[in-house]
């Protein structure tokens, strides 16, 4: 098992946390069932971050590459202005959502263009950041997850920005209890989304 080490992304690893975004955003059911395309569910969740802030994102690199990224940003208000003027009008004319021949998950991201997602308004002022986290399989469990997240809190508290939330799958019992044992409490439960928070002490 190979050391992992740490570094501040770049642009020029923007496939490979597409990549990896792809590999640890789907079950192996949904791969077989909805037939995603690899390169899409990224345009989502990973690329507009490397746009957006590169220098508050992180990878995990080891032997074989990036193992793993850890994606942020300071301020959720400015990204998502960001993203509505100059991402998601892009993508979602280069993806329409009713292009005949979509597989169900293709058409899913395609909706997600269109109607992007967002945090909930009420928990901004007080967690501001947002980040995501998506490790390879042979990443975890060693410690990783924390050694990121408590390193971008560690960054967030010196540019005085007071909270991190992050959104997370019901479904998703790992990584709730990894947040939670990491200091995230819940914000808001939705069918679809636990939306969970940590400050950061500044
Ligand atoms: C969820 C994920 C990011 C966790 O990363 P990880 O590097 O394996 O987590 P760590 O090894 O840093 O564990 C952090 C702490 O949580 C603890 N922990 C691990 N699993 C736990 C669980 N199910 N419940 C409670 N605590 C748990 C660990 O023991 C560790 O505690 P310690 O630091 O006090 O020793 C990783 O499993 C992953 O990428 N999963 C697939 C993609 C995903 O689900 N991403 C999240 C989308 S919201």
């Amino acid at each position: 098992m190979s050391a992992l080490v740490v570094r501040a992304a770049r642009t020029s690893d923007v496939s490979a946390v597409n990549r990896i975004c792809f590999e640890t955003g789907y079950s192996e059911q949904e791969v077989t069932g909805l037939r995603p395309t690899p390169d899409l569910l990224g345009l989502v969740w990973a690329d507009p971050y490397l746009a957006f802030a590169p220098e508050w994102c992180r990878v995990a690199v080891d032997g074989r590459g990036v193992a793993g990224y850890l994606l942020a940003v300071p301020s959720t208000r400015d990204f998502d202005r960001w993203a509505h003027a100059a991402w998601w009008p892009l993508l979602s004319a280069d993806h329409p959502a009713d292009e005949p021949g979509l597989s169900p998950a293709d058409r899913a991201v395609a909706r997600l263009l269109a109607s992007p997602p967002v945090s909930p308004e009420h928990l901004l002022d007080r967690f501001p950041a947002h980040l995501h986290v998506d490790l390879l399989p042979r990443a975890r469990g060693r410690g990783l997850a924390r050694r990121l997240i408590d390193d971008l809190v560690d960054r967030l508290a010196a540019a005085g920005v007071p909270g991190v939330h992050l959104g997370v799958s019901p479904r998703n019992a790992t990584a709730i209890g990894v947040y939670e044992h990491l200091g995230f409490e819940r914000l808001d439960v939705q069918p679809e989304t636990i939306w969970m928070g940590r400050r950061t002490g500044a």
